[in-house]
């Protein structure tokens, strides 16, 4: 029986992939599956006899997604219901990521489960559009992990470019009005495969939503300083730029961004013993990577 990874080429996807370790999982990209086509996913799952599906499959360009809302709706909506449609017919559970975009950003403190959604643009409702599909079609047998400014070794994400820009300029601009923990992909992937072992063990699973993110809060800004400050450590910048404070109204961006981006992982921790990663971890961790591979 086989742990089904979807969206396997994306950034979560490859460290699913490369920290299964022995556990028999399989990685499928979408080259390889697309996840609204029923039959294909219908074939893939008996094919690969998959006892549980994880969905890194998704649609994250978020400003473009204003301007192309239906490809946009097809990934994020449409692919995790038929997913979720699929997985209830064979009778196996579904963890599937959704994000800290469902929420407006306009709370004082960290987010929790529990709180009101209320998405911004097209890429948040689409997100929370293919969350309730999920819960749906499986009321007693899903995992919902919302995580929030997701970087890693593989893929295009906020440290990589960080890298590339502060190799180039002087000055680098930088938004310090938005609040929230970056997240390392390896951290979800690793607690992703932790809770999929103790399924696979017999564990009966406390199922429902979960956030996860990474510690402590901080803004674009802080995190861009911290990466510049690793990255000359590490050898990666042979100088660091100056890091200068902007709001966000001085960089408009087709879609809105939420202020706050912070999640409570409270319930991680409670009824699943999970504690949120920081965030400092994972950066160093990824530059370690890099270093090894340049
Ligand atoms: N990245 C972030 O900052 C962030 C923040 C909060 C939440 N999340 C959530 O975390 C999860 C993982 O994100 P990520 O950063 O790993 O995203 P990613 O790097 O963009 O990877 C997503 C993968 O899904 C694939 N895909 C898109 N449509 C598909 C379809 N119909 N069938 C199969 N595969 C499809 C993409 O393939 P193509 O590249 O070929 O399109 C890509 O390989 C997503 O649910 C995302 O919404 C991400």
């Amino acid at each position: 029986m086989t742990i089904l990874v979807t969206g396997a080429g994306g950034q979560l996807g490859q460290e699913l992939v490369r920290r299964a370790g022995p556990r028999a999982l399989l990685g499928l990209t979408r080259a390889q599956l697309d996840i609204g086509d029923m039959d294909a996913v219908r074939t893939a799952l008996a094919g690969h006899r998959a006892s549980l599906v994880i969905n890194a499959a998704a649609w994250t360009a978020v400003d473009r997604a204003e301007s192309e809302p239906e490809a946009a709706w097809q990934a994020n909506r449409e692919g995790p219901a038929t997913l979720a449609a699929a997985c209830a017919e064979a009778g196996i559970p579904l963890f599937h990521l959704s994000t800290d975009y469902v929420f407006d950003g306009r709370a004082p403190g960290a987010y929790a489960e529990t709180a009101e959604v209320a998405p911004l643009g097209v890429y948040g409702l689409s997100k929370w559009a293919g969350e309730q599909a999920v819960r749906e079609y499986l009321p007693n047998r899903h995992l919902i992990l919302r995580v929030a400014w997701v970087f890693g070794a593989h893929g295009s994400n906020f440290v990589r470019t960080m890298l590339r820009i502060g190799g180039e300029r002087d000055v680098v601009r930088v938004v310090a009005d938005q609040y929230g923990g970056p997240t390392h992909a390896g951290a979800i992937a690793e607690a992703l495969l932790s809770v999929a072992a103790r399924y696979r063990a017999g564990e009966v699973l406390p199922w429902g939503t979960y956030h996860l993110c990474g510690t402590p809060v901080t803004t674009w800004h802080g995190f861009a300083e911290t990466i510049f400050a690793a990255a000359r450590h590490a050898g990666l910048l042979t100088r660091t730029p100056l890091v200068q404070p902007i709001l966000t109204s001085a960089y408009p961006l087709p879609a809105p961004r939420p202020a706050n981006s912070s999640l409570d992982c409270t319930r991680l921790r409670e009824r699943l013993g999970i504690e949120a990663p920081s965030w400092m971890a994972g950066l160093s961790e990824v530059l370690d990577t890099w270093k090894r591979t340049s």
